[in-house]
């Protein structure tokens, strides 16, 4: 008989095939380098609800939900049936729909803060509009990010994201920029000034030797980028403090963060009144809507003074989304679910690390949380490096195999939608992950490592987030 904790083998023979046929036409066999996990690539058929299945027609609890965005469920007839209602009227006129100005006008009410937005095409799309506007209004060029964050794939954004080694981001008193991949010019990323989350002291010592370049920092609120690592006690308090005595703008990237951690986003939740807020996954529940607004004076540089335009932004299909899913979380309890789902999966998880007493945190928020092998509640990106990350990769791996589906690497959190709160997914997820911690567990003990113990190898999952 085999043991308990055997890995059941995947189905692959369709996907390997795909694989073969795709890297001859698409580098790495994707649309986007965060999915080119090698052979172990996955080709997805469909979706619905909080399952997933690929073409080979294994299934899947997805804790992805495409890295956020689907906050709902896949295939939410809600928002489906509008989408397609309003798409048969067509979707590209580069004009303006009564569902742009609708989304537009729920997103400000959700928020409560942002005065006026304009819909874009992505969250990179948002977040470099938002630094142009920081620009503009401040006269200022210099963009201060903390490492470890991301901001989607702009040249301006792909600063100090995220080595594995992370020796490589400099000095911790004293951070280098890092360029993220070739191809960013040197006096591009020289506008963009590293910083260390939850390190106020490094930050006022910044702003006091460099604050009047500085147009804008920017934020993930949490850092979502490395499980959700939240602030430290006051740390955004702190913060808005000193941007508003030096004059430098506040730009909140909630593109993980918005709609999910509240109805208006981690602003609400933290209660802070960034200047700029960027938006994108959530609002669409995984249509590409997108977003960025904030206060009336700073969004009315736009249109005469800076350029802002995308023959998709606002397009039908996105705006019609947007509309759809934000009046869905504004009038029915969805947050309240998934925060009681992440909660009731997080119970479990707990249980059964607990059980073999083993050091571990749980970061983030239950909607979007992870699980780090330390002792140490972390605060800042460096601090992942401590982490028992390979354990974590090695239940991934094994999880994959027997039907749930997180992010194979260690950095990217669990996503959870509305549709997890249904049927046995909660008990699905907990089992699965216990019989994978365990087998990763009983392998380290033979083996010495978790490296492969067992479980199919993940090819190359080359640092998540983006999607
Ligand atoms: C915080 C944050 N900002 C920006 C982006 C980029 O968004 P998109 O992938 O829609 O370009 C992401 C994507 O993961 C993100 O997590």
């Amino acid at each position: 008989m085999a043991p308990e904790s055997a890995t059941p083998s995947l189905k692959r023979e369709i996907q390997g095939e795909m694989y073969r046929r795709a890297t001859r036409t698409l580098p790495g066999g994707t649309d986007s380098n965060f999915r080119a996990w090698g052979e172990d690539t996955v080709y997805i058929d469909r979706g619905k609800g909080g399952r997933i299945w690929d073409l080979d027609g294994n299934e899947y609890v997805d804790l992805r939900m495409g890295y956020g965005p689907v906050i709902l469920g896949h295939a939410d007839d809600r928002v489906d049936d509008y989408v397609n209602e309003r798409m048969r009227r067509g979707v590209s006129f580069s004009l303006t729909s009564e569902d742009e100005v609708r989304a537009m006008e729920t997103l400000c009410e959700l928020t409560g803060w942002v005065e006026m937005a304009r819909m874009a095409t992505s969250g990179t799309d948002a977040t470099m509009h938002a630094m142009r506007v920081a620009r503009a209004y401040t006269g200022r060029d210099k963009i201060v990010k903390f490492e470890g964050q991301y901001h989607g794939m702009h040249d301006y954004a792909l600063i100090s994201v995220l080595p594995n080694d992370v020796s490589d981001l400099g000095n911790a008193d004293n951070p280098v920029g890092l360029a993220w991949g070739r191809g960013i010019p040197a006096p591009v990323a020289d506008t963009i000034i590293p910083a260390r989350y939850n390190n106020l002291d490094q930050l006022r010592r910044l702003f006091e030797r460099r604050g009047e370049e500085i147009a804008a920092i920017i934020v993930e609120p949490v850092l979502g980028n490395a499980q959700g690592i939240m602030p430290k006690p006051g740390f955004h308090q702190a913060m808005r403090a000193l941007t508003e005595e030096f004059g430098i703008l506040l730009i909140f990237d909630e593109v993980k963060t918005g709609f999910r951690l509240g109805r208006g986003g981690a602003a609400e939740f933290f209660g802070i009144r960034p200047d700029i807020g960027t938006y994108a996954k959530a609002m669409g529940n995984g249509y590409p809507a997108a977003a960025f607004g904030g206060r009336r004076e700073i969004m009315e540089m736009l249109p005469k003074k800076v350029s802002h335009g995308g023959t998709y932004a606002g397009n039908r299909i996105a705006a019609a989304a947007a509309t759809k899913t934000l009046e869905i979380i504004r009038d029915t309890p969805v947050l309240e679910t998934i925060k009681a789902t992440g909660e009731m999966i997080q119970a479990g998880l707990r249980q059964v690390i607990d059980a073999k007493g083993l050091a571990y945190q749980i970061t983030g928020h239950p909607s979007m949380f992870g699980i780090m092998f330390t002792e140490h509640v972390p605060s800042e990106y460096r601090d992942w490096a401590n982490t028992d990350h390979e354990l974590y990769d090695a239940i991934a791996v094994g999880m994959h195999a027997r039907g749930a589906m997180p992010e194979p690497d260690s950095r990217e959190p669990w996503f959870v939608c509305e549709a997890h709160a249904g049927g046995d997914t909660v008990d699905r997820v907990v089992s699965i992950f216990a019989d994978s911690f365990h087998a990763a567990l009983e392998a380290r003990a033979r083996t010495g490592t978790v490296a492969g113990g067992g479980e199919p190898a993940l090819g190359a999952a080359a640092s998540p987030a983006g999607g």
